[in-house]
């Protein structure tokens, strides 16, 4: 029985922030009670190894849906292979105003300018400690800078997130594409990015030695670059070898939402809107990129064939948000089921 027909919409006459907060709240109450399981009816998964981990499968919940790691092994009864956190800032921070969270239902998609509303780096740090008990998959720690630090100062924030996640995080999640950040996607810039990713790569090398644990870093851009800026990219990465990419984050632009409520609210768009443009980076990227730096493909992804366009287009793992909202926990079953 596919529970998530019933509660769709009732979810979907509440305001799209309470529906979230109800949803988690619910998911860890099944979670307490040790109920999650009624979300994932024998399910197929065939384990891959990316950035030198075992996924269980590849289907992954992308950033932005347990902000805080409050849910994790409820994410993990849905048959998710991997949770990504975050995305996590050194302090905690509200984000922007309300309304910030707007459904597209015509086009199931969603615009957001959320801007980073979490409970800073050491908080997190305790939520996903707890929650993660009895999963038994990958947990990818998301990290970008507060609001208030200058992209002068960006590197000192992403240093701070990156040290202290370190020993808790299967892999690091580098978000350096939210457009709800003024400036953030500044540091993609190909200067400001190497900068950036070498500090990292100097403080992974350290930690790695000092701890003897290897820790992945993925970086996650956004859909909105031209081909030569993905090429001068593809080329920092390369030069730098950093373990993954994530392809992508949300869309700025607004392509074919003429006319449809909320198409002119400021902030990302996800869902279906996003799938072919995102699909597009991942196969630019791949071209472009050694084949030893894997991408993770997110944009879109509502059913097993726009999964099975970002593999195609050269994602070893997918990740999903905005499908799962408009779907249900079913999407993942049918994601696993297709064997990607
Ligand atoms: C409400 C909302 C909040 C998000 N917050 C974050 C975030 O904090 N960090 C991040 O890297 N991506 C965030 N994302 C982007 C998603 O992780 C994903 O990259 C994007 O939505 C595309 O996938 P989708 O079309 O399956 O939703 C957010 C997306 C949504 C819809």
């Amino acid at each position: 029985m596919d529970f998530y027909k019933l509660t769709r919409p009732l979810l979907f006459r509440l305001d799209p922030e309470k529906a979230h907060h109800l949803t988690l709240a619910g998911l860890r109450m099944l979670t307490r009670l040790k109920a999650d399981s009624l979300l994932s009816p024998g399910i197929h998964s065939e384990p891959v190894e990316v950035m030198g981990i075992k996924f269980p499968n590849r289907i992954g919940l992308a950033a932005g849906l347990d902000k805080a790691g409050n849910c994790i092994s409820g994410f993990g009864a849905m048959g998710f292979g991997s949770v990504e956190v975050g995305t996590i800032t050194p302090l905690p921070q509200n984000g922007n105003p309300k309304p910030r969270l707007f459904r597209i239902r015509e086009r199931e998609a969603i615009i957001n300018r959320m801007g980073f509303n979490n409970p800073g780096i050491d908080a997190a740090l305790k939520n996903i400690a707890n929650s993660r008990k009895g999963f038994a998959g990958i947990v990818g720690i998301n990290i970008g800078k507060n609001k208030d630090t200058d992209n002068s100062q960006a590197i000192d924030d992403y240093l701070t997130c990156f040290r202290k996640a370190y020993p808790s995080a299967d892999y690091i999640a580098v978000n350096i594409s939210s457009p709800n950040t003024v400036g953030l996607r500044e540091l993609q810039l190909p200067e400001t990015a190497r900068n950036l990713l070498l500090s990292l790569k100097q403080e992974q090398q350290k930690l790695h030695e000092e701890s003897g644990k290897y820790v992945p870093f993925a970086v996650k851009i956004a859909p909105d670059m031209e081909s030569r800026q993905i090429l001068a990219l593809a080329d920092l990465f390369n030069d730098v070898q950093i373990d993954a990419v994530i392809a992508t984050n949300t869309t700025i632009r607004r392509d074919n939402l003429q006319g449809v409520p909320h198409e002119n609210e400021k902030g990302g768009l996800s869902g279906s809107p996003l799938a072919r443009q995102s699909t597009e980076v991942i196969a630019a990227l791949y071209k472009a990129m050694d084949k030893a730096i894997p991408i993770i493909g997110a944009g879109g992804i509502d059913s097993a064939k726009q999964a099975r366009a970002k593999i195609e287009a050269g994602a070893k793992l997918v990740q999903i948000y905005t499908g799962l909202i408009y779907r249900g926990p079913s999407l993942v079953n049918e994601l696993l089921n297709a064997k990607l």
